[in-house]
């Protein structure tokens, strides 16, 4: 017994790792993918907005130049203030241009250009790009956006100059780099820390199931009382605790049931074979003669009918329990059934002045039923309602069909039963008055027998009474389909 839990416990253990494991690597790949995802797509928009800007700075450069050449194409002074001065007033996102004739001859150029680029270079990387700009590093390792377009001077003939034009964007690029930098230490960082915290709020979730597991394991026969406490649970596992809990519930009754069954059993053996005993040790006690030895004997064999009884009811309810137990069903009329019933009885109930009367509506109906089993159902509770009905009372049997079942119903006017013992009448050995029911010889076993039966048939017992004012007992039982 000791053994077991230890037994199983590695396999809890294991169950438990590995469903913490997997939270903790789902959250944290969730977590990995939405912060890849959302730095990456930041990138790539700041990337796109920069180089947009640039590239409208360059085309308004170029427009405001081209406008200068075609409506004042020999106004050197503005050509040099756009060109010249505005460029070098300039501290950040620096820019030079030059403008050549039709000849490719220079006109203009930003001072400092050449020591910053290559101009042969920026000719030969911008021939084929005609306005788009395009990437270019400068002598200095500074890195360029340069472009270059034809503008047309409002000559006459029009002349075709050529401008070209490069802009500084080591910051950009700087910004970028420094972007990406970050990028990926917070992609590390999270590498790092989404584990930690999903491996925490994992533990923390499974902590109620580890909880509900130990409960399970510390539950034995002997203390069944244990309940596992499910506050501040999630309501998922509050729900799983408490059918777990409603679980235990059911099976501490079933318990109790089983072991006030076995007392009441060992108790009910016991007065008879008590009976017994004590009457043989009187009656060896001294010589008797033939007469008192018959007397003796009879007694002793009125108790062994008893204790055979018992025996018999206990062994039909295992029997009946028993999931290969099967019914013989017939089809059988119900009211020839309660006849033969109410025949049975006569006898007794006239004794008793009370009068025992089948309903005639019964004979229509009819059933697949255990023929032998139905009876002993049936005598059950005429038995019961004979033995509860005072003189000029009556015991009525009925029996009527009801939509995809039948019912019978066995009505006194008794003493009925009162309201808080109703409920337990089912129940194996119980009695009302057990005092007199001792004396009576009733086991307590009959409507459980009742009950066995009518389940056995897929149906189910009710009893319905007004204390005082008889008793009614109702056995529904469905109609077997047939095909
Ligand atoms: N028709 C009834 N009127 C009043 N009380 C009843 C009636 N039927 C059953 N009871 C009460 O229910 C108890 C249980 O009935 P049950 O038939 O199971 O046992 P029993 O009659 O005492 O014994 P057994 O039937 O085993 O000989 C009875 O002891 C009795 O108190
Ligand atoms: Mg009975």
């Amino acid at each position: 017994m000791s053994s077991k839990p230890s037994h199983r416990a590695p396999a809890v253990t294991r169950v438990r790792r590995t469903l913490a494991f997997r939270l903790t690597a789902a959250y944290s790949l969730a977590g990995l993918l939405f912060v890849l995802l959302s730095t990456a797509s930041l990138y790539i928009v700041l990337r796109t907005e920069l180089d947009k800007s640039t590239e409208q700075f360059l085309a308004d450069k170029l427009h405001v130049l081209r406008t200068i050449l075609q409506e004042r194409p020999n106004d050197r002074d503005a050509l040099r203030e756009e060109i010249e001065l505005e460029t070098a007033a300039r501290r950040y996102q620096q820019f030079y241009i030059r403008l050549l004739d039709d000849h490719g001859v220079p006109i203009l150029t930003t001072p400092g250009m050449a020591e910053q680029l290559d101009v042969a270079e920026l000719i030969r990387r911008t021939r084929n790009h005609s306005e788009t700009s395009v990437s270019m590093t400068g002598v200095h390792g500074r890195a360029f956006r340069v472009a270059s377009a034809t503008a047309w001077a409002g000559t006459s003939p029009p002349r075709g100059d050529t401008i070209q034009i490069a802009i500084d964007i080591s910051q950009e690029e700087a910004l970028l780099r420094r972007y990406r930098l970050w990028f990926w230490a917070i992609l590390l960082a999270s590498s790092v820390l989404f584990p930690l915290l999903g491996y925490r709020i994992a533990r923390h979730g499974i902590r109620p199931v580890e909880e509900i597991a130990a409960t399970a394991r510390r539950i034995t026969s002997t203390n069944l009382r244990e309940r596992i406490g499910a506050e501040g649970y999630p309501s998922e596992l509050a729900s799983l605790a408490g059918t777990f809990n409603e679980m235990l519930d059911r099976i501490e009754q079933s318990f109790e049931r089983i072991s006030r069954f076995s007392a009441d059993i060992a108790h009910d053996l016991r007065t008879p074979v008590h009976n017994i005993r004590g009457e043989a040790e009187v009656a060896l006690a001294r010589a008797r003669n033939v007469d008192e030895y018959r007397e003796v004997i009879e007694s002793t064999l009125e108790e062994a009918v008893r204790l055979s009884e018992l025996i018999g009811d206990l062994l039909f309810l295992a029997r009946a329990e028993s999931p290969l137990t099967e019914l013989r069903r017939e089809r059988v009329n119900v009211g020839t059934l309660l006849n033969a019933v109410r025949d049975y009885y006569e006898a007794s109930a006239s004794d008793g002045g009370i009068s025992l009367v089948a309903d005639e509506g019964a004979e229509s109906v009819t059933a697949e039923l255990d023929r032998a089993l139905m009876l002993r159902a049936v005598s059950n509770l005429v038995s019961n309602a004979i033995a509860h009905t005072p003189n000029g009372g009556k015991v009525t049997l009925a029996a009527r069909a009801e939509g995809t079942a039948i019912r019978i119903e066995v009505s006194d006017t008794g003493a009925g039963i009162p309201a808080e013992a109703l409920p337990r009448v089912f129940d194996r050995f119980f009695r009302v008055d057990p005092s007199r029911s001792a004396t009576s010889g009733g086991t307590g076993l009959g409507l459980a027998i009742v009950q066995s039966i009518t389940t056995l048939h897929g149906g189910h017992a009710e009893i319905t009474s007004q204390f005082g004012h008889g008793a009614c007992v109702t056995l529904r039982i469905p109609v077997l389909a047939t095909s």
